[in-house]
């Protein structure tokens, strides 16, 4: 079985669009028991390519998988919600090089699929594998014509902050030129937007800081400053991420570290994207959901998802051997 240049069909899309009423049921059911119910999505690590002529040697993989279909159905699928997200955060890994023909393919998505919410977008490890001209991505992105993403002023380290009502949400950038630590540029920044903050905080990186349990926890984002940071404020509630393209769910110190699965393919877990329901000033649920169609995950190979989807249960990460004591505390019993 290989998904590479399939394009959706009708079938496809009506079968992804269907899958997405049990969970429409469960957000109505959840949202009527709050009293200011929010959401945010997460759809990240889409590693758009261009299918041909592709400008440099394909990855053994992407001869496998239509990165590009995989977005279409969970576009659809977002489409299909019934209760509207305050945004849709795009994890990183957007493209495959961040080169032109990749962003212009996510737009192709954007329009084929009339998909119309608010996008935040993130860059991964794959943003930047070549260093990139700021005049070039500028260029790139204008003719993309999203006008609502914060303009890049430096696309080798592309950091903000967006406030959202009560809620603000910091977009950090894990380019790993600085070891997997982040420049002293970005901890100020950080620091800036944590100390005194009047909103509740999330906060939405590339990496993961906390494991996932597959090999990409040999690439785990260790910041010691960060995590300071993050430690000292009460206002943060939580820090998500891709990269892993598996999903986990930690809980430290009465916040919640994240990570959400990957459109495009898995590592030991379906593809999917999720979701954090927030209310009055607290994260109160996270889901993800599969995508459904066929995948590939690295580990089992092709299958075939039904695109159910799942609020995710935290692990106690104080209590977890995985703790490493250089960055984390344990529990003072
Ligand atoms: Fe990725």
């Amino acid at each position: 079985m290989h998904l590479y240049k399939k394009e959706p069909e009708r079938r496809d899309i009506e079968l992804a669009r269907n899958s997405v009423s049990a969970l429409n049921f469960e957000l109505k059911k959840e949202f009527g028991n709050l009293k200011d119910p929010k959401m945010i999505l997460w759809a990240g690590d889409f590693h758009l390519h261009q299918i041909e002529p592709y400008q440099k040697e394909i990855d053994r993989k992407y001869e496998k998988i239509d990165c590009s279909r995989q977005l279409e159905l969970c576009l659809e699928e977002i489409n299909t919600l019934q209760v509207e997200p305050l945004a849709v955060i795009l994890g990183g890994d957007i493209t495959d090089n961040s080169f032109r023909g990749e962003w212009m393919e996510f737009r192709r998505l954007i329009e084929k699929t009339g998909f119309n919410k608010i996008t935040i977008p993130l860059f991964g490890n794959h943003e930047h594998t070549y260093s990139m001209d700021a005049k070039e991505m500028d260029l790139i992105w204008r003719d993309m014509g999203i006008s609502s993403w914060t303009r890049i002023e430096d696309p080798n380290e592309y950091f903000y902050s967006v406030v959202f009502g009560d809620y603000k949400l910091i977009i950090l950038d894990t380019v790993s030129s600085n070891g997997n630590m982040m420049s002293d540029a970005q901890r100020s920044f950080l620091r800036d937007e944590v100390i005194d903050s009047s909103h509740n905080i999330l906060i939405f990186q590339h990496k993961h800081i906390m494991p996932a349990l597959n090999w990409l926890d040999e690439g785990i984002f260790r910041d010691k400053g960060m995590v300071d940071i993050i430690d000292s404020s009460e206002k943060v509630l939580g820090v998500f991420s891709g990269h892993t393209h598996k999903s986990s769910l930690w809980n430290y110190r009465d916040k919640v570290y994240g990570s959400f699965p990957a459109v495009c393919y898995g590592i030991g877990d379906k593809t999917g994207w999720g979701g954090i329901i927030l209310d009055q000033e607290k994260i109160v649920k996270i889901f993800i959901k599969d995508i459904c169609t066929e995948s590939y995950d690295d580990c089992a190979g092709f299958r075939l998802q039904q695109g159910s989807f799942k609020f995710l249960e935290s692990e106690d990460f104080e209590k977890s051997p995985l703790l490493n004591p250089e960055f984390w505390c344990r529990k003072a019993e």
